[in-house]
C-alpha cells in the first residue's frame, strides 16, 4: 500500500520533469498509432457496440504531460474522422485518464481541457485515480482501453525475494548471476500474477466485442544486461546503492 502512495513520475513542467522526458515513451505511442486507429474502425463499424451512439475511451497509467493525452487524442481523431467520412453524426465520447493517485492529476486536468469539446461532437473527460490492479470502471462501460508504457509496473516484489532479502539487482556480480534463475523467474511470475489479474479486471469492464491496445516493454534474452542496454545495469546499480542505504 504505501509504495501505490509514493510512487510517480516527476510532477510539473521543470528540467527534470515527466513532461519533459518522456520522448523514449512518445515513440512508443506513436508506433501504436496505427493499432488504435484500426481498432477505432472495428469498434465503429460494430453496430451492436455502437448501438447508443455513445463510447468511452480510457488510457491506463497515463502520467503526465503531453503522453497523457497521446492514445485517447489518436483514438478521438480517428473516430470523429470515420464518422466525418461515413457522413454520420459522431457518437458522443468520454475520455477517462486512470494513474495511481500520487500522478501529477493537476496537470493531467489542464491537459484534458484540450481534450474537451463542448458542442458538436461532444467530448467530455475525467480522470480516474486508482489502480490498475483493481475495479477502475463500471461493468460493460468503457469501448477502448489504452496503456503504453505502464503494464510492466508490478504491483509489489515477488513476495519470496522480498522475504529473503534478495535484490532485483545485486551490486556483487558472482550473487547476481548464480540467482539469476530464481530471481528472473520471481518476477515472471509476479508479473504472470499481475497481468491475469489486470485481464480479468478489464473483461469485466469491456464492452461486448470492446478493444484493448496496450503497449509493453520486454526482452528476448534472459540475460539482464545485454550490450544495447547496458544503461539498465547502471541504473539498476545506483537504484540498488540507493535502496541499501534507506
Ligand atoms: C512510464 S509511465 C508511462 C506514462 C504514459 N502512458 C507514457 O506512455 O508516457 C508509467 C505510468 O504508469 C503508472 N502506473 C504504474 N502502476 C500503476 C497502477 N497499478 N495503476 C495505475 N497506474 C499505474 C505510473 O504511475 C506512471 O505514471
Amino acid at each position: 500500500m504505501a509504495s501505490k502512495q509514493m510512487v510517480h513520475m516527476n510532477h510539473g513542467q521543470g528540467e527534470t520533469s515527466y513532461a519533459h522526458n518522456s520522448s523514449f515513451q512518445s515513440a512508443e505511442q506513436n508506433r501504436m498509432k496505427p493499432l488504435i486507429e484500426a481498432a477505432i474502425v472495428e469498434l465503429c463499424s460494430n453496430t451492436t457496440t455502437m448501438s447508443h451512439g455513445k463510447m468511452v475511451i480510457a488510457d491506463l497509467g497515463c502520467s503526465c504531460g503531453p503522453n497523457a493525452v497521446a492514445l485517447v487524442s489518436i483514438a478521438l481523431e480517428a473516430t470523429h474522422s470515420h464518422f466525418l467520412w461515413l457522413r454520420q453524426p459522431p457518437p458522443e465520447v468520454s475520455v477517462l485518464l486512470n494513474d495511481l493517485p500520487y500522478n501529477d492529476f493537476n496537470a493531467v486536468v489542464k491537459s484534458l481541457v484540450a481534450v474537451r469539446q463542448i458542442g458538436e461532437p461532444l467530448v467530455v473527460t475525467g480522470a480516474v485515480p486508482g489502480s490498475f490492479n483493481e475495479r477502475l470502471f463500471l461493468s460493460a462501460s468503457v469501448h477502448l482501453f489504452c496503456s503504453s508504457n505502464s503494464l510492466y509496473w508490478l504491483s509489489k516484489a515477488p513476495e519470496d525475494l522480498r522475504i529473503n532479502q534478495i535484490p532485483a539487482y545485486d551490486i556483487d556480480e558472482n550473487a547476481r548471476r548464480e540467482r539469476l534463475p530464481v530471481v528472473a523467474g520471481a518476477y515472471a511470475q509476479q508479473f504472470r500474477k499481475d497481468f491475469t489479474l489486470f485481464l480479468q479486471l478489464r473483461a469485466k469492464e469491456l464492452v461486448p466485442e470492446g478493444r484493448m491496445v496496450v503497449s509493453l516493454q520486454g526482452r528476448r534474452s534472459d540475460e539482464p544486461v545485454t550490450e544495447s542496454s547496458l544503461i539498465w545495469g547502471t541504473a539498476a546499480q545506483i537504484l540498488g546503492t540507493m535502496a541499501s542505504e534507506v
